[in-house]
């Protein structure tokens, strides 16, 4: 029998930005409470897979054109969890090529942008080898999420949401779905400039961090938050609610960070410049009645929200204000994106 031709597919996916945390998981890669976030327009990931049929299997990865050995057990352990479903990794030698638009030290994650553009080349290359095979976007989800939970939520642009409610039919805790709502304008071009307080490798990983909330004496509390928030987000979302955007969001960011101080052991991301760009930011709303918000992701790096419509004045104040307070200056300037694409391979 004549050898299968080589196949390849590269796909650009973005990384995304939690407003509800997911913070603790059950099962395999499953959240223990409901999640929402909206996927961003700069961070992304570009993966290109180029496929050999191979007896043995097998693959090698390079990121930004370099061997990168240390995320070769991720891989394994994503491949592993995913090999039933796409045969494809047994027969076939995967080259794996990956590059991010943002640095790796900045304190963005990477892994939801990463998971998610494998999961769509594995998805797309799976289908090429056997036309039988058919997948949709929810199957694309689940994968990713396989690799790393909030990588479940970069299938999509926009808001999306994932975690079961039992108020939301079409809502799973093995995918994400798109925010069941329709998106009131004002969150549709809503911005998001990560103010790096620091670039360091952060001393407790999030895998730790939600194997904690296992026995955390919050968690009962913590998904009944979770559950409620969710529900109230979205009736924010489709109704343009500012102000009760504004608490869901930041209540969440430091609920996530009490989490993780009250835990045990205990431990904290936060840095002395966290809470000094919080309260400048606190303060400035109050001031100008300009409804700038922020979130933290599991790490000191603040995220500062706001509508397009008051970009101008917050450039502004950013610059004079903010910026000194960053490590180096640095501020990753970014918004709310239209979701993931597949690269056209021109030879
Ligand atoms: O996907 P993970 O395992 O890296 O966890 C992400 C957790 C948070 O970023 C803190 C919250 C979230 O929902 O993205």
């Amino acid at each position: 029998m004549q050898d299968k031709p080589p196949i390849s597919s590269t796909w650009q996916t973005p990384s995304n930005l939690a407003i509800v945390k997911y913070w603790g998981k059950k099962g395999i890669q499953e959240p223990v409470n409901p999640s929402i976030s909206f996927s961003l327009s700069e961070a992304t990931t570009t993966t290109r897979i180029s496929a050999s049929p191979n007896k043995r299997g097998g693959f090698s990865f390079r990121l930004e054109g370099k061997k990168a050995p240390e995320f070769h057990s991720k891989i394994e352990k994503f491949f592993d969890l995913v090999r039933s479903r796409l045969p494809i990794i047994n027969h076939y030698h995967l080259d794996i090529a990956s590059s991010n638009t943002f640095p790796h030290s900045s304190g963005i994650a990477s892994s939801a942008s990463a998971m998610s553009a494998l999961a769509f080349c594995l998805a797309d290359l799976q289908r090429q080898a056997n036309d039988k095979y058919h997948y949709d976007i929810t199957d694309v989800s689940s994968m990713a999420r396989l690799g790393s939970g909030s990588a479940a939520r970069s299938v999509y642009g926009g808001w999306n949401l994932w975690g079961r409610l039992p108020e939301i039919p079409e809502s799973s805790e093995y995918y994400a779905v798109p925010a069941p709502t329709q998106i009131a304008p004002v969150f549709r071009s809503i911005h998001d400039d990560i103010l790096i307080v620091s670039s360091s490798a952060k001393p407790v990983s999030s895998t730790s961090g939600h194997g904690l909330m296992e026995e955390h004496p919050y968690r009962e509390g913590r998904i009944a938050q979770a559950n409620e928030n969710t529900i109230k987000l979205i009736k924010h979302l489709k109704t343009g609610n500012l102000e009760g955007f504004i608490e869901i969001c930041e209540s969440e960011a430091l609920s996530l960070h009490g989490l993780m101080m009250s835990s045990t052991p205990s431990y904290t991301l936060l840095r002395p410049a966290s809470l000094t760009l919080i309260n400048e930011i606190r303060h400035y709303r109050e001031k100008t009645g300009i409804p700038v918000s922020f979130t933290m992701d599991a790490g000191p790096n603040v995220h500062l929200l706001y509508p397009d419509e008051f970009a101008e004045e917050v450039l502004i104040w950013e610059k004079e204000q903010l910026q000194p307070l960053c490590e180096k200056e640095r501020i990753i300037r970014d918004r709310i994106g239209t979701g993931p694409k597949k690269v056209i391979e021109t030879n």
